[in-house]
């Protein structure tokens, strides 16, 4: 396949992308997370009940991303961009940040970022780099009230679903990296990509569950098969 001048092409990636970098997936290991229970760290109730757990957690999480580099998979994307210019949108579900550090500008972080951090009460939104993380409870720079991280949790509605929906009518091509296909409403992206008409496309270690309805599955690590993908595709 070649991308054609018409082609609009929308990239959906998942934690498989940012394995190779060195960042666990969630689903490796029997729902738990980092040894703890998905439910306890990822959901409102969760950080109702101990925030103190959760900001440990995502503090936990904040430096591990920080200590780490993208992996050949983010920078083919960064290739992509840059031959595709606003003909190219990336929406992850990853909150590592890494997309943004290989360079990518049209990025949509639909579950949130651990680079931000959002007020409880004032609802404004901080650079986690710029938050006081010493403190058990980092406080809102603006308020003093309790922040939380900017994470989108189970039970939760995923940012900017307009903008992401205004981007599947008008793609013609679904690329969909490293994700499961488990949690919605990501996993529906390549049925209504399909839907609309769109070459539905997916690089995977495993087979997702939404496979049917991939036109093209290209089974292996990101970072190994993706670079080739990319250079044939802009050939
Ligand atoms: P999962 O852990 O569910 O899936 C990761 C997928 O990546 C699996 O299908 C693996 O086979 C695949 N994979 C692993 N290593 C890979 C590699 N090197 N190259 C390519 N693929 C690889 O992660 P997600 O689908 O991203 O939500 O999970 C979706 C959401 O569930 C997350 O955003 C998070 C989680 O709970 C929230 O936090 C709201």
């Amino acid at each position: 396949m070649k991308i054609k001048e018409t082609d609009r092409l929308l990239v959906l990636t998942g934690a498989g992308i940012s394995a190779e970098s060195g960042i666990r997936t969630f689903r490796a290991s029997d729902g738990l997370w980092e040894e703890h229970r998905v439910e306890d760290v990822a959901s409102p109730q969760g950080f109702a009940r101990d925030p103190h757990l959760v900001w440990r957690f995502y503090k936990e999480r904040y430096k591990q991303a920080m200590s780490v580099e993208p992996n050949p998979a983010h920078y083919a994307l960064k290739t992509l961009e840059d031959a595709l210019g606003e003909r190219f949108w990336l929406v992850t579900q990853n909150v590592d940040g890494l997309h943004g550090r290989a360079g990518n500008k049209n990025v949509i972080e639909m579950h949130g970022s651990l680079n931000t951090a959002l007020c409880t009460h004032c609802h404004k939104r901080f650079p986690t780099a710029e938050i006081d993380l010493e403190a058990e409870l980092p406080p809102c720079p603006n308020c003093r009230k309790m922040l939380r991280p900017d994470i989108v949790w189970f039970g939760e509605i995923p940012y900017q679903l307009d903008e992401i929906q205004s981007l599947l009518d008008k793609a013609t091509l679904l690329l969909v990296i490293g994700t499961s296909g488990n949690v919605y409403p990501a996993a529906g992206f390549v049925m209504a990509a399909r839907y609309l008409g769109a070459r539905t496309m997916c690089v995977n270690l495993d087979a997702p569950q939404n496979k049917s309805f991939f036109d093209d599955f290209h089974q292996g690590k990101a970072g190994e098969v993706l670079p080739g993908l990319v250079a044939e595709w802009l050939k």
